[in-house]
């Protein structure tokens, strides 16, 4: 019986660039320190054996298994064990599953995969569910830290290892990402030329972001967040608990709040000085929200 191996990969947030990035816009993304993990091995028998805590969905592991066995024409079978502390709440669980998968697989078999062709196969892989996907919150579980993301080249560069002063509430609400995609593609549609004003504006903003976050400037990124958060509004995509969130946070003093992904529920990010974080995380608290240890 062989060893088992352990990949963990973390949840990641979106600082900036949400939704343009689909249209090859770049993004600004951070990863945390919560972790979806994948333990593994090959089994003897007929079929894999998946054991998933916190982690409902299995098409994403499934799909990943299929494309690798079908790829690098492959018979073995693997038992994998998967723990998730980022499901269910908009940190990238999805991703992180399937970045899991194929990391293991790599692994287990000896393919030495590269990074890029990690980020290639997984990609693939959650196109199967996402066709629209950008792939930023794949780049996100492979190279960690704070990352400048393209979504036309799929390239990414690191903007920092240091950690964003960021708190992150959850909203209480799933957001269900695929269809607010598809609303922003009607939107495209319908009305091209207003929004690509905005995802052109919202492009300026990611770029002074990178220098924002090289500088440690909290209060010019946290105004670029606000910026970034009132063309989401105007896109469409926030609601009136993310925006009740948003208002709580700016009025006990945050630099900067926003939703974090697709809009309409999932989390909003705060950004705020370390002695504010404690003000504003209590106050959020006493309304009984859902703050994330991150
Ligand atoms: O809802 P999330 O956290 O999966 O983020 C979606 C971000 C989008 O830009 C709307 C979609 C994408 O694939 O980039």
């Amino acid at each position: 019986m062989e060893n088992n191996i352990t990949v963990s990969v973390p949840g990641k947030l979106m600082v900036l660039g949400e939704h343009a990035v689909v249209y090859g816009y770049p993004c600004i993304v951070t990863a945390v320190d919560k972790y979806l993990t994948v333990e593994g091995k090959k089994i003897p028998g007929k079929n894999d054996k998946i054991n998933s805590y916190g982690n409902k969905d299995l098409s994403f592991v499934k799909n990943a298994i299929f494309l690798i066995r079908e790829k690098y024409d492959i018979g073995d079978k693997f038992q994998l064990d998967i723990r998730s502390e980022i499901s269910g709440m908009g940190l990238g669980s999805s991703a992180a599953v399937t970045v899991g998968t194929v990391k293991i697989l790599s692994v287990i078999l000896g393919l030495n995969l590269s990074s890029k062709e990690v980020f290639d196969l997984s990609y693939r892989v959650v196109r199967i569910n996402q066709p629209m996907s950008s792939g930023f919150d794949i780049a996100s579980c492979i190279y960690g830290s704070t990352i400048l993301f393209d979504g036309s080249t799929k390239k990414v560069k690191k903007i920092t290892d240091k950690i964003l002063p960021l708190i992150a509430i959850f909203s209480g609400k799933k957001a269900d990402t695929v269809s607010m995609v598809d609303q922003m593609a009607h939107l495209y549609k319908n009305n091209p030329v207003k929004t690509k004003r905005i995802f052109d504006s919202i492009e300026k903003l990611v770029k002074k972001g990178v220098d924002a976050i090289k500088n440690e400037n909290w209060q010019i990124l946290g105004k670029l967040m606000n910026e970034n958060q009132k063309y989401l509004k105007e896109l469409g995509v926030s609601s009136e608990i993310l925006d009740r969130i948003i208002d709580n946070a700016l009025q006990s003093g945050a630099n900067g709040a926003k939703i974090s992904g697709a809009g309409g529920g999932d989390c909003i990010i705060i950004l705020a000085s370390e002695e504010k974080k404690k003000i504003i995380t209590e106050r959020l608290l006493e309304k009984n929200y859902s703050v994330l240890k991150i």
